[in-house]
């Protein structure tokens, strides 16, 4: 079963270190995240978008999708079960879903609103025992239809936002989803420490983790920064894998075109990535 994020990243913050949050897409990504965090022996956050949950069949499906493969795989770390970006309408279904945390994203509504909408689900979140993701500013770029114009989370804001009860906080600092452009002009840290310093006991959350270098994540993590999200270097990791697979005619020998074959390096693709970022994020392995 699934657990709540709640302690897995506040431990994360107490002890200065970062959780990764991979989202899936499909049965391979699932697949591919959880044999990632088994072979590092890490808690691993499994999240799914409003629009990748659609296209795989509806949120109670991806949640027991991968309840079932936890189970088929023997998958003993702890694996949170989250939706992110989430509306208050998908917020609420996978509440009843049985998820085990959920993302209240209203970034694009006025404040006040966001707040209020924020604390009705917290209240409804910890009611069943789940743990709630809010945020402040925003993310630019898009991910999934949802665009963010990358305004920077203000200290007041992120204060009256832990003030609602929520577990962990995504925080925009520059931050931005999908590939970064060539004059991105990085991390606010400033802002990162500000943030982190009036709220020395909440997980901070680092959207748009694909592409940012290792240093500037480091950095962040040691400012405060518990929960990594990461997607797009998960699609490039597949994309790259299967287009190699096929230039080099590989769904031509044999039965190399049956999906099980023409998938399975995309899919181990995501795996070596998953491992290769919980390896530099430095997610302590449970004893
Ligand atoms: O919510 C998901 C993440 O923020 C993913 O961002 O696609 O840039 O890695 P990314
Ligand atoms: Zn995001």
């Amino acid at each position: 079963s699934f657990v709540n994020g709640n302690a897995i990243f506040g431990a994360a913050r107490k002890g200065h270190y970062c959780v990764g949050a991979f989202n899936t897409n499909n049965l391979e990504w699932t697949r591919a995240i959880l044999k990632g965090a088994q072979e590092k022996n890490v808690p691993v956050l499994i999240q799914v978008s409003m629009g990748a949950a659609k296209y795989m069949g509806g949120y109670k499906l991806v949640r027991d999708l991968v309840a079932n493969e936890m189970e088929a795989m023997n998958i003993t770390v702890p694996v949170v079960m989250h939706l992110d970006h989430g509306n208050y309408e998908a917020a609420k279904e996978c509440i009843e879903a049985g998820y085990s945390s959920v993302m209240f994203d209203g970034h694009d509504l006025p404040l006040e609103e966001n707040l209020a909408k924020t604390k009705e689900i917290v209240e409804l979140a910890h009611a069943h025992g789940m743990s709630v993701e809010a945020e402040v500013g925003s993310i630019g770029g898009t991910e999934d239809g949802i665009t963010g114009a990358g305004e920077l989370a203000s200290v007041e804001d992120a204060k009256k936002m832990a003030a609602t009860g929520v577990d962990y906080l995504a925080c925009g600092i520059g931050n931005i989803h999908g590939k970064y452009p060539a004059d991105w002009a990085g991390l606010n840290f400033d802002r990162l420490k500000e943030i982190a310093d009036a709220l020395p006991d909440m997980p901070l959350v680092l959207h748009g983790g694909s592409g940012i270098p290792q240093e500037q994540v480091e950095k962040a993590i040691s400012l405060g920064i518990s929960k990594l999200n990461i997607n797009t270097e998960c699609q490039l990791a597949f994309a790259d894998a299967t287009r190699k697979y096929i230039e080099a005619g590989k769904d031509q020998e044999g039965k190399g075109y049956d999906p099980r074959k023409l998938l399975a390096p995309g899919t181990q693709a995501i795996t070596d990535t998953v491992e290769e970022i919980i390896g530099w994020m430095g997610t302590p392995s449970i004893d």
